[in-house]
This record gives C-alpha cells, structure tokens and sequence, in this order.
C-alpha cells in the first residue's frame, strides 16, 4: 500500500504549550503558504489557466481535469496542488513518485480515492516505468486492469475507480514520457519570480513571522532570493534568528546583508552551486561555449539536472547564454565569481 505522505511544510497540528497558545514553529511557517489563488502572488498565465479551469469545472459541477504544474524547485508546485483542492472544495491525497513502488501501490491508492478527489503525486518523473503504464487508463478511462496470480492461474481483474484528478509536480518535465504527458489536460511552467513579485511575498512573510524588517531590508531579501519563494522564507527565518540574536530583533539593509553574509549567499543571491557552474565554465573551460555533459562532469551534477534546475535562472538573469555551440559566460558571468573576462584589463 502506497503511504500517502503530507507535503514537507504541511501544517502540523499546533501543540498546546504552557500558556496553551503556543504553537510549533513548523506550524507557524506553514502558515506562509498561500491557502487561497487571490492570496498566490506571480505565475499570470498559470493562475489564470487554473482560474479557468476550476471556474468550468465547478460551474458544471464536474471533477477537474489532470494537471501538470513543471519548474525549478521551490516555486509553489506544492502549494498550488493544496490551493486547487481548497478551490474545488475537496479532498487531496498526497504522495510522491519513489514511494508508489509497485503497480499495486497505485491500485491500491486509486481504489481508495472517493469522487472527485484530488491525488498530488509529487517527483512524478520518479514513477518506476511499470507502474506508470498503470497510470494511463487511470487517468483516460478511470480504470485499472491489473494481472492477480502468477503461473497458469494469472488473470487480469479490471477495476473500476472513482473520477479523481491527477495533480503531477516535476522538477524534470523532461524525463516524463509523452504518454503520460500527453493525459494532463494542462500542462503548465512556473518561472522565477520578479523583483516585484518576491517583494510583495516578503512583505507578507515578514509579517506572518513576526520579523521587523524595514523597506530597505525587505529589498535586499527580494533581491537576494534567487528569484524563488521558498528561498524568501528561508532568508527571513534566518534573519529573524540573526536579528534577534544580533540586532535587537529588528533588520534593516545592514542586517538583512551581515546575516546573509554569514550564510554566504552573495550580493545576487547566487548559491554555491551557481558558482560551481559559473566557476567550471571559466577556469576549465576558459568561458566556453562548452557543453553542459562537461560542466556536469566537473561539478559531479546530473546534466539534465543543471538544465532544469540550476541553469534557467543563470539564463534568466544573464550570467550565461546559450549558443549552438555550447553554453557561454557572460561577462557578467565572469565578473560574478570574481574574474575577469579574458582579453580584457584586470
Ligand atoms: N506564489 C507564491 N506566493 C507566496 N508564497 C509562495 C508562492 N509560491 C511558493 N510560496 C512559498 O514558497 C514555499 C515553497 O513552495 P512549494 O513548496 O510550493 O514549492 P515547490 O515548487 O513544490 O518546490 P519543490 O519542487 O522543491 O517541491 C511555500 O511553502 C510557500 O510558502
Ligand atoms: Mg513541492
């Protein structure tokens, strides 16, 4: 039987303290999670492609069709699969790929979904092949044949399932195969957050955590978050820590930059796999163009991985370009981790 598992910053039940009001931090964070799409800040074409769908679906009283939210880590797939269950007004399951090991994992948990329910499979891609083929009578025909017995006593049992939505969340659209793809009625990419965007998040954040931070402060988190929500919660719980431990509990500009000093995020707000990449690409590969098998290869990351997870916001934010020929470092790539283009005066 496949564990259906809460979501890693899903609330968990507050616990009673001296005084009874307490709650655990995990609670208190899990409250940043924007529960409704009104309080989901950024990613337009995608709010809006779910505003339609779920507006359709419940005007005719229907079971939402399959979606599948792709992109980088920490952009809010987990949150929208909580926020359109809160929409439609039903129940979620979550569970994530590696854990539906066997077909009769999936059957299992299919089985047992009531009408209408949503079923969150997070890390997607990471349904073992065998299983997946399951997967896609589940969602075209909402049912499973599944082979029971071994030997000559093998027969095939059809199941019927409930209509059930199928929410998938992949960091690497690549790696799902175009069966399985081609069943989500929506597929859609979350991109990394503008400058605006993260600073209205930080704005609400900061609240929610009770963090004094000034408008200097809150710009320099949104400016050093690496275009990503979860990292905007992370920096302030640490600033919060460094401001309480350091600064009298308030963050200005210069607290907000000493603390974040001290987590060695630099003034863009690249984190040290960024710079391994940039660092490769400059001191072995002279600035490229170079491929990214190569810059894998020194860096002991995954090519597919640097692809869909670490280089687009290096693209985005121009440190690195794509050419043809390879991908090639900017100057503003070069100056990043310290260097010097070559051919010009140090
Ligand atoms: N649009 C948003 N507005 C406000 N907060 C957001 C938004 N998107 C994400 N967050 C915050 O960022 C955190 C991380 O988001 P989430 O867990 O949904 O990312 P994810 O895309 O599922 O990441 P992963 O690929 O690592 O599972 C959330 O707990 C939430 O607090
Ligand atoms: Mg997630």
């Amino acid at each position: 039987m496949a564990r259906a598992q809460r979501p890693a910053d899903e609330p968990t039940p507050p616990s009673g303290g001296k005084d009874g009001v307490a709650r655990t931090d995990r609670a208190l964070d899990a409250g940043l999670r924007p529960p409704r799409l009104d309080d989901f800040v950024g990613q337009p074409r995608t709010v809006e492609r779910l505003r339609v769908m779920i507006g359709a679906a419940r005007r005719e009283g229907r079971t939402l069709d399959h979606i599948l939210l792709h992109g980088p880590p920490g952009l809010g797939k987990t949150t929208l699969a909580m926020i359109l269950a809160e929409e439609m007004g039903r129940p979620i399951r979550v569970t994530s790929g590696p854990v539906v090991e066997k077909a009769s994992d999936l059957a299992g948990l299919l089985t047992s979904l009531q009408e209408g329910e949503l079923l969150f499979i997070d890390e997607i891609h990471r349904i073992p092949k065998t299983v997946e083929e399951f997967l896609y009578s589940a969602m075209e025909d909402f049912r499973i044949d599944i082979m029971i017995d071994q030997g000559p006593n093998a027969r095939s049992v059809r199941l019927d399932l409930p209509k059930f939505t199928l929410v998938g969340a992949t960091t690497r659209t690549g790696l799902l195969t175009a069966p399985l793809r081609s069943r989500f009625t929506l597929q859609t990419r979350l991109d990394y957050y503008t400058r605006e965007q993260l600073l209205s998040i930080v704005g609400r954040n900061a609240g929610l955590l009770g963090l004094d931070l000034d408008a200097g402060g809150a710009a320099e988190v949104a400016h050093r978050a690496r275009g990503t929500p979860r990292i905007v919660n992370n920096l302030l719980r640490f600033t919060r820590d460094y401001a309480l431990e350091r600064a009298d509990g308030k963050a200005d500009r210069a607290v907000v930059a000493a603390a974040l000093e001290l987590l060695e995020i630099d003034r863009h707000g690249l984190d040290d796999m960024d710079h391994r990449f940039l660092r490769a690409m400059a001191e072995k590969h002279a600035g490229g163009p170079v491929g990214l098998g190569s810059i894998g290869a020194a860096i002991g990351e995954d090519a597919h991985t640097l692809e869909e997870v670490h280089e687009p916001f290096l693209v985005q934010e121009g440190y690195v370009t794509r050419t043809p020929q390879g991908r090639v470092l900017t100057e503003k790539g070069w100056l990043a981790v310290g260097l010097h283009p070559p051919g010009r005066p140090a």
